[in-house]
């Protein structure tokens, strides 16, 4: 299966602060930010690198830098926002897509309200949402971004559920998930069990 679970004693400590329902909206930003950049690390393991002469203060050195190959990432509005941080940080030339995706209440479907994407043809594309609960938010933003012409685009997220995860390898085989946390599954409500919750309530204090 095409699902990466993030193995780091680091992730699991974090992880576990975000569940706790006790950890309150300014903890909850900073622990995101954390576990993000953790994902986006690891997400990234296999970007091109090509070489570059330079000279150590001792001797001359011809070693590795990125390839020049602007990534793009696109988080899901509006939880997303909390891991498109750690990317900008490390990747300074980084591009910044948005899609904006609502679940109704009710229905648990995602319903679109925004949409603004750099060019996306050819390049590395990361989808980021911290929560993959029916897998219907990351298939319609992955079908967008596919469409717009991205290759190797991977979808990155904080938790998982293993309905969201045969959702996005039914629309879109192959696709690479990253991901801290494969939970047990979803509730009544389509809420991930044991989940943490609302995770954009809880990043904003809604
Ligand atoms: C949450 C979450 C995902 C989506 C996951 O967003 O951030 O985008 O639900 O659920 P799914 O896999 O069943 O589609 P929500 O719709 O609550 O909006 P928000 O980010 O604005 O809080
Ligand atoms: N969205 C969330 O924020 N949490 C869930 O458990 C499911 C969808």
């Amino acid at each position: 299966m095409p699902l990466r679970v993030l193995a780091h004693p680091l992730a699991a400590h974090i992880l576990t602060h975000l569940r706790d329902k006790t950890t309150k909206p300014a903890t909850f930003r900073t622990l995101s930010y954390q576990l993000s950049l953790l994902l986006a690390i690891e997400a990234t393991r296999e970007i091109e690198t090509e070489a570059k002469a330079i000279e150590t203060p001792l001797e001359p050195l011809t070693a590795r830098v990125l390839a020049h190959q602007p990534l793009v990432v696109v988080p899901i509005l509006r939880a997303g926002l909390g891991m498109v941080q750690p990317f900008t940080d490390i990747f300074p030339d980084v591009a910044v897509g948005y899609i904006g995706l609502e679940r109704d209440h009710e229905t648990a479907k995602a319903r679109s309200y925004y949409c603004k994407l750099p060019p996306l043809a050819g390049r590395h594309a990361f989808v980021v949402d911290p929560m993959l609960a029916t897998g219907g938010s990351a298939v319609q933003a992955l079908n967008i971004v596919k469409e717009k012409g991205a290759k190797d685009v991977r979808l990155v997220c904080i938790v998982s559920s293993p309905e969201g995860v045969a959702e996005v390898e039914k629309h879109h085989p192959g696709t690479l998930i990253h991901t801290a946390a494969l939970d047990r599954g979803l509730n009544a409500r389509k809420y991930i069990l044991p989940g943490l919750g609302d995770f954009g309530d809880r990043l904003y204090g809604t």
